[in-house]
């Protein structure tokens, strides 16, 4: 809407983090809706999601309305100054839509309808999913939009589905149309002179379903870009129509992290709060390195406060086994998103189901109850939350190093015929990140082609595609006077992913000192490649560097004897394997170093991480032994209200929130 002022997170927080989680009412009698509501007073919960699967529930036949039950929750949420972020429920349409619309309902890669009887069957390409999507919608906006308990709109839920249906066949043929013009280029773009494949007719053109082999990777990759683009469609209809009826309020769509079916730098442009769902695994000893991931990366794309719109309170169900989460971890890991920015922490879901497929998946309360660990602890989590809250919502952090990531280079470089299935594009993502990480690091995220500037060391671990826009960024980051970093099967490609002359953009090789590419050296999984600093793991290049660039590490017997595993010219760096992890974390903290990029505290004990927001600063214990961290000066920890002089002790997963 012209001249709509966008709001923001800080219109529903109003100086509370919030805290709350994903509620499902419906599934209980009404009675314990009122026990809800004195054990969420109890907790400090501030705000829960409604109506996230209540489609069947709201409009129990085509075109019927049934919103008593949803009006008494909403005027039980305003008696109990809990805010309501409510959902569109279009994630899971009831079952007489399938039944009655078979076009709804997506179909896979083989042809097979995907029917009701779990969730997200819907077909995004469908319109008469999308008619019947956009009234509910309209309704809700209708019926809710004056309601006092309502903060924000929750659009749909993790969007994460593909179609290969006939109306999705039809709807990427538009698509292409749009993007292409004729089908000359789209010839051209997708290289179709390679194995008979030239269209003659847009008729001709479906989406890639299963064939006997290796399928066009235009193709491929342009059906990536055009399901984000589809998901999106549908995400903002909805926007819109809520946003008509409310423009004050908030409008957001929950993120898987990293999930590799939406452009998320795109996505977020669409939404006024950015927010995420976080389940590492609380057996995985880089779960908090895993969240920290998420948490950069979706902080960087909200550009400041965000929302963790679910996590785990315990147990997921979704694992091949899934293990509870020990007593502090829930605590540690909230505080962690907070530190990294997060002004909401809010879980799935507050009661743990008797029923259905995530009846064994944590709750907030759980099958336990109120004596139950988890509910004590998130008790204690919403007293913390309280004391901090004040000081850190709206606050920003600055880091001094970006990660460069684009989802689609990802796409492009996840093609069926590369030349290593080892080579998992988010597996080096987090290998970078956790270098730095492990090395007291702040990292942002940004897009190649976003703006640069303020960072001191710009870090690229791989964009096998990369436009001549983004080339021209980087080029422009160094002459600047910034560093930079690259791994392996950077600039292979263009936007087309069309090999560039030399396998790799010539612009880049003369900024990293590299005469020529003369062949890549993939490794298998259990292989390593030995230099004259570290071991080398999933690749490694046969490179030959210009006189201006000195070799920082070199490949050490076998057939790349002697030749650049590190090259540096200069402000830009190229690392052409991915270095164990000790390794790299001492490779990375000496580039950064370098470029002048510091960590947040120097002397942390192992497995204490430091992060400031603001003017606070966080320190989080992983470990379960007892560590003393020397603080620069006297410091107040907002969580016990002590003063500390010179040092502070934290416990297993302890944590401190300090002021000057
Ligand atoms: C996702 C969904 C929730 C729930 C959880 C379980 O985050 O959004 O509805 O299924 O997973 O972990």
């Amino acid at each position: 809407m012209p001249g709509h002022k966008r709001p923001t997170l800080g219109d529903a927080t109003r100086g509370r983090i919030l805290f709350g989680g994903d509620y499902n009412p419906e599934q209980w009698p009404e009675e314990t809706w009122h026990e809800d509501v004195r054990l969420m007073k109890a907790a400090g919960v501030n705000s829960v999601t409604l109506g996230v699967f209540s489609w069947a529930k709201l409009e129990p036949a085509p075109g019927a309305r049934e919103f008593g039950w949803l009006d008494t929750l909403m005027d039980l949420m305003h008696t109990a100054d809990v805010g309501v972020v409510l959902a569109t429920p279009t994630a899971s349409p009831p079952p007489w839509m399938g039944h009655l619309h078979p076009d709804t309902l997506p179909v896979d890669r083989d042809g097979r309808t995907e029917w009701w009887g779990g969730r997200q069957h819907f077909s995004h390409s469908s319109a008469t999913y999308r008619r019947y999507a956009a009234a509910i919608t309209e309704d809700l906006a209708a019926r809710y939009g004056d309601h006092p308990a309502l903060t924000m709109w929750h659009i749909n839920n993790e969007y994460c589905t593909y179609d290969w249906s006939e109306q999705a066949a039809a709807r990427f043929r538009d698509w292409l149309r749009e993007r292409y013009g004729d089908l000359a280029a789209l010839n051209e773009a997708w290289g179709t002179a390679f194995w008979s494949q030239g269209y003659g007719d847009w008729a001709e053109i479906h989406t890639p379903r299963h064939a006997h082999y290796m399928k066009n990777p235009g193709q491929v990759l342009d059906f990536k870009r055009f399901t984000s683009d589809m998901l999106l469609e549908c995400y903002t209809a909805e926007r819109d129509i809520v946003r008509r009826a409310t423009p004050h309020l908030p409008v957001t769509t929950n993120f898987m992290p990293l999930w590799v079916g939406q452009d998320a730098w795109r996505w977020a442009e669409e939404e006024d709060v950015v927010s995420v769902d976080l389940y590492p695994d609380p057996r995985d000893p880089l779960g908090a390195q895993h969240g920290a991931l998420v948490q950069d990366l979706t902080r960087s794309q909200a550009r400041g406060p965000w929302m963790l719109m679910e996590q785990a309170a315990g147990p997921v169900n979704w694992r091949g086994v899934n293990h509870p989460k020990p007593h502090g971890l829930n605590r540690l890991w909230s505080l962690q998103a907070v530190a990294r920015g997060a002004d909401a922490v809010c879980y799935f879901q507050w009661r743990q189901s008797r029923q259905g497929a995530e009846k064994f998946h944590s709750a907030m309360v759980s099958h336990a109850g109120e004596e139950g660990r988890t509910y004590q602890e998130i008790k204690r989590l919403g007293a913390d939350l309280a004391r901090i809250s004040a000081e850190v919502t709206g606050s920003h952090s600055a880091a001094e190093i970006a990660i460069l990531h684009d989802w689609h280079a990802w796409w492009a470089g996840d093609q069926e015929g590369r030349l290593s299935h080892e080579v998992d594009h988010p597996a080096v993502l987090r290998a970078w990140h956790r270098a730095l990480w492990e090395a007291g690091l702040a990292t942002d995220f940004a897009h190649p082609e976003h703006d640069l500037t303020g960072y001191k060391l710009v870090v690229v671990p791989q964009l096998y595609a990369v436009t001549d826009t983004a080339i021209d960024n980087l080029l422009a980051h160094v002459h600047a006077g910034g560093a930079l970093v690259a791994g392996f099967l950077t600039g292979v490609a263009d936007a087309d992913d069309r090999v560039r002359p030399g396998g790799m953009d010539a612009r880049l090789r003369e900024l990293f000192g590299i005469r020529t590419l003369h062949e890549w050296w993939p490794l298998d999984a259990d292989e390593r490649v030995e230099t004259d600093g570290f071991r080398g793991t999933l690749w490694s290049e046969e490179l030959e560097q210009t006189g201006d660039a000195t070799v920082e590490a070199a490949y050490k017997g076998a057939e790349l004897d002697g030749l650049p595993a590190v090259l540096r010219n200069g402000r830009a760096w190229y690392v052409s394997t991915l270095p164990e992890p000790d390794a790299f974390r001492t490779l990375l903290a000496r580039i950064a170093a370098d470029a002048g990029a510091r960590p947040v505290l120097d002397g942390l004990p192992p497995g204490v991480e430091a992060v400031r927001r603001g003017e606070l600063l966080f320190l989080l214990h992983h470990g379960r032994d007892p560590v003393t961290v020397r603080l620069p000066g006297a410091h107040h920890d907002l969580l016990t209200g002590t003063t500390f002089t010179d040092e502070v002790t934290l416990g297993r997963y302890g944590v401190a929130v300090l002021r000057p």
